[in-house]
């Protein structure tokens, strides 16, 4: 893909509504949403509970399809891609970091962050050294044989954020990344984020803490499935 192509880059949603039913009712969880995002941009998004922010993400992200509408990420359109496919994209393209972290309990660090490289088709002994690489990143090279039940919640997130970056994403997608963090932890967290956006990862992060939207470029605010654009 040619460098600067603007029609490409980045992710672009067109018209985006996911409706949920339950029973009778239904009930549109976002509603025909426009929303371009550059490459490198850092949004924050914010938003009462319930009102779409973790659906409009699961959609960027490819966990979740629109009912309508299209989404493209650097030009790839992910409503025509089959479930394997939409697979490979995410494990490749996107890094995802969770409030929960959604660490595997019976695999130490080393091994959950080794686990996206395996879908991706790396050599074991390159997936050590990569999976290490990562660990070191978040200042966590250390504990790479501890279980998650031996880590602090803070260098849980890190070993969360250290398995989102193994596979070199475009785009991290971070769903409350502080929200089960105390102040500093969080900090640091974010801190991390920040840093990896700087050398030029998309940065889309869901956030009720204003102190976390305050480092982004870029607010948006989901209300009742409709994207608003807030001034920093
Ligand atoms: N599987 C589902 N079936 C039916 N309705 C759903 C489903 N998942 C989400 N919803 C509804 O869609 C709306 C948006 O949910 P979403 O998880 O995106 O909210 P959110 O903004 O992330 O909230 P929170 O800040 O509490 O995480 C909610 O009102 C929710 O009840
Ligand atoms: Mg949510």
């Amino acid at each position: 893909m040619a460098e600067g192509d603007n029609q490409m880059d980045g992710i672009k949603l067109s018209q985006v509504t996911r409706t949920y039913t339950l029973g009778s009712e239904e009930f549109n969880a976002l509603n025909k949403v426009d929303l371009q995002i550059p490459n490198g941009d850092f949004v924050a998004i914010t938003g009462p509970s319930g009102s779409g922010k973790s659906t409009l993400a699961n959609i960027i992200g490819g966990l979740d399809k629109p009912t309508s509408g299209k989404v493209l990420v650097n030009g790839q359109d992910l409503s025509n891609l089959k479930d394997a496919e939409l697979s490979s994209f995410r494990n490749k393209t996107i890094g995802f970091v969770f409030q929960s972290f959604n660490l595997k309990g019976d695999s130490t660090a080393l091994e959950n962050v080794m686990l996206p490289l395996i879908f991706a088709g790396i050599s074991p002994k390159e997936r050590r050294v990569r999976a290490l690489e990562c660990l070191d990143r978040v200042g966590l090279a250390d504990r790479a044989g501890h279980l998650p039940n031996q880590l602090s919640g803070g260098q849980r997130q890190r070993v969360a954020v250290a398995r989102a970056i193994a596979n070199k994403p475009t785009v991290i997608l971070a769903d409350e990344p502080t929200g089960n963090l105390d102040s500093s932890r969080g900090e640091e967290v974010i801190e991390m984020l920040t840093q990896l956006n700087r050398d030029g990862i998309t940065l889309l992060v869901i956030t009720h803490d204003k102190d976390v939207a305050k480092h982004a470029h870029r607010r948006i605010e989901v209300r009742d499935g409709l994207v608003h654009e807030k001034g920093l």
